[in-house]
């Protein structure tokens, strides 16, 4: 095995031939061998985010995002009012500046049909593009399979690691069944030990802000204010009597940008 010395060594030979005008990528063995630690962590991590994306993948489907809202992005949502567009831009903004260095969670709250996942859709297409994992799971899907996991008795532990180690979770149809205990219990632990790894939570629910606080707990509500976390109110009419006809991307009032 070629020893340390011998590498500083020829890093000195090197140097003679090299001309004046060039200038050396590293200039000392600790300067090589730090690049060469930083290059392997950096592949680790993208390792690990790949077994991450598939992982999700195998459990719940492309991140969990259903055929409907597979094709949903900020572009092909159409904004007919302020209060859509204050929604669309503060979506828009939050997948732009997801990770660097915050975990803001969102909140999206409304009446059905109002565009709440098409818009928690467009959040998780743009991140998927960019790298990140993502997974949005309603809460009766998850309920099934975590009493999946007792009946077969296996510990719901491994299914909480793999919601907890996505990039951004996002839970869906949150409150539908007026949150029995279990359901409450398993929420609490997926976002407080989300938050607490500094990892977001996006919450979808028709339920307005007092109910949800009622359902899931002041505690996970002041949770989900952590580092700025954003509340939209989806009030507006419900756009499904539009869907078939109104999805051409770049269409009378349709918002900007991707
Ligand atoms: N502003 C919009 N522009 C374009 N399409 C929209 C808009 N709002 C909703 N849609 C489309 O309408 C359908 C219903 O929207 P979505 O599934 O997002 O509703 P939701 O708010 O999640 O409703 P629910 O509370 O019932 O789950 C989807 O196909 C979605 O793409
Ligand atoms: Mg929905």
């Amino acid at each position: 095995m070629k020893s340390v010395i011998g590498t500083g060594s020829a890093l000195e030979r090197l140097k003679k031939f090299i001309p004046a005008s060039v200038q050396p990528k590293f200039n000392s063995v600790e300067e090589w061998q730090a690049w060469q630690e930083a290059e392997g962590r950096k592949r680790s991590e993208e390792i690990d985010k790949q077994n991450q994306r598939a992982r999700s993948e195998k459990i719940f489907g492309r991140a969990g995002i259903q055929a409907l809202h597979r094709s949903c992005s900020f572009a092909n949502y159409q904004v007919s009012s302020p209060e859509q567009r204050q929604a669309y831009s503060m979506a828009k903004s939050y997948a732009q500046n997801f990770g660097g260095g915050g975990f803001a969670s969102f909140v999206f709250s409304g009446a059905p049909g109002t565009g709440k996942n098409h818009l928690a859709a467009a959040i998780g297409n743009y991140l998927l593009a960019a790298g990140h994992s993502v997974l949005v799971v309603t809460i009766p899907d998850l309920m099934l399979r975590v009493r999946e996991c007792y009946d077969e008795g296996q510990s719901e532990s491994s299914l909480l690691n793999d919601l907890c180690n996505v990039d951004l979770l996002v839970l869906d149809e949150v409150g539908i069944q007026r949150g029995s205990s279990g359901e409450k219990v398993i929420i609490n632990q997926v976002i407080d030990r989300r938050l607490s790894a500094m990892k977001p939570v996006g919450i979808l629910s028709n339920l307005n802000y007092e109910e949800l606080v009622t359902t899931l707990g002041a505690r996970v509500i002041d949770r989900l204010r952590m580092d700025s976390g954003v509340w939209v109110n989806f009030d507006w009419a419900s756009y499904r009597g539009k869907v078939s006809n109104l999805r051409a991307v770049g269409g009378k009032g349709a918002a900007d940008g991707q």
